[in-house]
């Protein structure tokens, strides 16, 4: 049971990685704040969870919207009184040349995406000292580390990811408070379903283990940067990508 007595949020927590991340930390003994506009999946999620124990609550925040996310960590602690672990997972894609791209949907990209990860880590910050510490991962992608055409909005955001994550970690280690990224391959969720079966073979040929990624096996490796076991791992970012970026 790694997170015995343990708070933590998860933005996105209703679908794909964000999923199996709240599963995971339940069954290491959390208890999750599981934030996401898709109310449906959501409200499902919770009510699986919920029927052996009340270990979750669903709430529905908009990570783009300030004062959203603010309540989002004050209810972690008004319904389960602290605040030690976040995890930054709620993302959004885009594919589109450049060239066609407005910057309308580069904002929008870039909103959901980075300033999400500002919002929520600086709210959590705050209860998080109060608290004596705490740990946030970002979900970052392969495309924080290297670039792709048409995705130049997506890349952008996720390569600041990394380094908003850098920076978060200098500034608050002497608070006892961790921040890491994970950059995952290709993961076959909602969020890639809309491929089709060239493209997805497309992307199975580029990862040298042969195959996508798992929700389970990216959620394992924010489980492990989220706890103890990685309680001297700060500021950086774990790729989770069967290859991809070694080539
Ligand atoms: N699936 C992949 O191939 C892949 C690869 C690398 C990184 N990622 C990243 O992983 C994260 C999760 O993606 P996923 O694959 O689980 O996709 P997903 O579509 O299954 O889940 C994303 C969740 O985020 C929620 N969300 C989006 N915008 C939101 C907002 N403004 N406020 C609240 N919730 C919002 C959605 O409702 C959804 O439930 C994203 O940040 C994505 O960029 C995914």
């Amino acid at each position: 049971m790694k997170f015995k007595d343990k708070v933590a949020i998860v933005t996105g927590g209703a679908s794909g990685i964000g999923e199996y991340t709240v599963r995971e930390m339940v069954n290491e003994g959390a208890r999750v704040i599981i934030a996401d506009q898709n109310d449906a999946l959501g409200t499902a999620l919770a009510l699986d969870l919920n029927q052996v124990k009340q270990t979750v609550i669903y709430t529905h925040v908009d990570v783009t919207n300030e004062l959203a996310v603010e309540q989002m960590v004050n209810l972690a602690v008004s319904e389960f009184g602290r605040l030690d672990i976040l995890f930054n997972n709620a993302g959004v894609g885009t594919a589109c040349p450049t060239t066609d791209l407005s910057l309308e949907d580069w904002r929008k990209v870039l909103s959901n995406n980075l300033d999400s990860v500002f919002l929520a880590s600086k709210h959590a910050i705050r209860m998080m000292k109060k608290y004596g510490g705490g740990s946030i991962v970002n979900n970052s992608s392969i495309l924080g580390h290297v670039g792709q055409k048409n995705a130049a909005a997506y890349s952008a955001s996720k390569g600041a990811v990394i380094n908003l994550t850098k920076a978060l970690a200098l500034e608050y280690a002497m608070e006892n408070i961790r921040v890491n990224a994970v950059c995952p391959g290709y993961v076959d969720t909602p969020f890639i379903a809309h491929f089709d079966e060239e493209k997805r073979n497309l992307l199975i040929s580029l990862h040298p283990l042969g195959r996508l990624g798992k929700p389970e096996e990216i959620a394992r490796a924010v489980v492990f940067l989220s706890s103890d076991d990685a309680s001297f791992i700060t500021g950086t970012s774990l790729l989770v990508d069967g290859g991809y970026t070694a080539q």
